[in-house]
């Protein structure tokens, strides 16, 4: 018999806008929503008798119940409704402020408050209570993120049998990073996520990470990658996420697609065009990429007026300092290198601070000579795995940060060390003067990679492993 399942995480798969006097609604950014989405609206289809997806809305109940034809018909949106002082500091500030920094190895952007833990597990106990009228022991419960950490454990606390699992999207820090956070604060967060019966991460690093943890705080020994607490076995698993492959790979002959290339390949004429898109983050080093790209016009003049950079940004957590500050910096500089390398007629940086439909970025994936992606941490990039799938024409380089996730899988990119802005200029020019035949060889063997670990066997690589954890236990008991 099929069950029922509930996806747990922060922020629902749409996001309310205001337009004019009336609500609007638009995906949310994000790997997490891009991941899980395509999932559920493919291969999950079939999966599950009834499948739901529970998150803050972001908007009032009132302005919720009026905006019209919400509803995603392949599964429910169950919205959790947090006053705005609550969320205020349990996503500005302990998720974001605090969480996010020390898992990205930022510690000096980390802000320890008191008020910001108690508003996190207030959320959270929010979401359990909530979930508790509803859920039932045979339903499959699947938390996502670093939002979330202390909820399994709540839940667990509930229902002693209930089928959780747990994916975080971001790294874990080795134990010296995590050691920093107050002691009561590290053994909540721990114990929460303990309480799932399997607890995915994206690479074998971060597990051992994670297992280190658990092992030096709760003086609890391993074995393999099973944990035994509380006479419960616990499943701990590198389970890297992917994209949909079908999706992105097909979207090049797309009709609107196709007229998108066409109107980024004129405006490019005939000079190089460099390509990234991120989430307006700290941590994805845009500006240590700037510098590498400053670098690079710097020993190679000869390029100036020949390239092209399409820089775009996507708004994310603008109300947080660390943030906006990252914004000033970004804007100043790339008004710096247009004046510097640029004049009327041309400009080495084109700047777009704003969300892009999905034909506008396979458009600009699909038109570009180089990807240029430098994080200074990432727990994945599923940005860089959606370019390799887009070009079903066998051209592009992918110059990639070695402090991403995917860096593990797509070992044929190049690889650079964001801190290096002389590797990155060189890796800039060697991957614009690559030979065809190099570019065919080296994206055909990174599809291959991002095509066989699709999101949809990573999805169903943790129900799998969720009914092993399972079965395990009951043998058990
Ligand atoms: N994306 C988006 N809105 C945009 C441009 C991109 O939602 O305007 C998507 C992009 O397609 C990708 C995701 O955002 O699926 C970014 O995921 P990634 O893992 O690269 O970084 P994250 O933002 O999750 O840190
Ligand atoms: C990352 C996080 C997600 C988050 C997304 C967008 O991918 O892992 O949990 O949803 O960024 O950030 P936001 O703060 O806008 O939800």
């Amino acid at each position: 018999m099929q069950k029922r399942l509930y996806i747990l995480s922060n922020r629902l798969p749409l996001t309310i806008e205001k337009e004019g006097a009336a609500y609007t609604y638009r995906q949310s950014s994000g790997g997490l929503i891009s991941a899980v989405g395509a999932y559920l609206n493919k291969e999950g289809k079939e999966d599950f008798a009834e499948k739901y997806w529970v998150g803050v809305p972001g908007c009032t109940e009132k302005v919720w119940n009026s905006v019209p034809d919400k509803e995603n018909g392949d599964y429910k949106y169950v919205p959790v409704f947090v006053n705005n002082k609550t969320y205020d500091y349990y996503y500005n500030g302990f998720s974001n402020s605090l969480i996010w920094p020390l898992f990205h190895y930022f510690p000096s952007y980390a802000d320890y408050r008191q008020s910001y833990f108690d508003a996190y597990l207030e959320v959270n106990r929010t979401f359990a209570e909530q979930m508790a009228s509803v859920l039932k022991e045979d339903d499959i419960v699947w938390i996502h993120d670093y939002h979330l950490l202390p909820l399994a454990g709540l839940l667990r606390n509930k229902f002693p049998n209930l089928t959780i699992g747990f994916f975080l999207h971001i790294p874990f820090p080795s134990f010296e990073l995590f050691r920093v956070i107050p002691k009561r604060w590290q053994r909540e967060i721990l114990s929460g996520m303990l309480g799932a019966d399997l607890i995915g991460f994206h690479t074998a690093d971060y597990s051992r990470h994670f297992l280190n943890c658990v092992e030096k705080i709760f003086d609890i020994q391993h074995d393999g990658d099973f944990i035994l607490r509380d006479n419960r076995k616990i499943k701990v698993s590198a389970l890297p996420i992917g994209i949909d492959y079908e999706m992105f790979n097909n979207a090049y002959n797309d009709i609107e697609v196709i007229k998108k290339r066409a109107e980024y390949l004129r405006l490019k004429q005939d000079k190089k065009l460099i390509f990234s898109v991120d989430r307006l983050d700290y941590t994805k080093g845009i500006y240590n990429r700037l510098k590498g790209y400053d670098q690079f016009l710097k020993q190679n003049p000869e390029y100036v007026g020949k390239v092209v950079f399409a820089l775009v940004v996507v708004p994310s957590r603008d109300t947080i300092g660390k943030y906006a500050e990252k914004k000033k910096d970004i804007d100043e500089y790339i008004g710096d290198l247009n004046s510097r390398y640029g004049d009327i007629g041309s400009q080495p940086i084109l700047y777009q601070y704003g969300h892009l439909s999905f034909d506008e970025l396979v458009g600009l994936y699909t038109a570009c000579d180089l990807a240029l992606i430098t994080p200074l941490r990432d727990g994945m990039n599923l940005v860089s795995k959606e370019f390799i799938a887009t070009r079903k024409d066998k051209h592009g380089v992918l110059v990639l940060s070695e402090m991403a996730g995917a860096a593990h899988e797509l070992n044929n990119a190049l690889l650079i060390n964001p801190n290096d802005y002389y590797e990155i200029a060189d890796k800039i020019k060697y991957g614009l003067e690559m030979k065809p035949e190099e570019q065919e060889r080296r994206i055909m063997a990174m599809q291959k990679q991002v095509e066989e670990n699709d999101v949809n066997s990573w999805a169903k690589q943790f129900f799998y492993q969720m009914k092993e954890v399972k079965d395990i236990q009951g043998r058990l008991h």
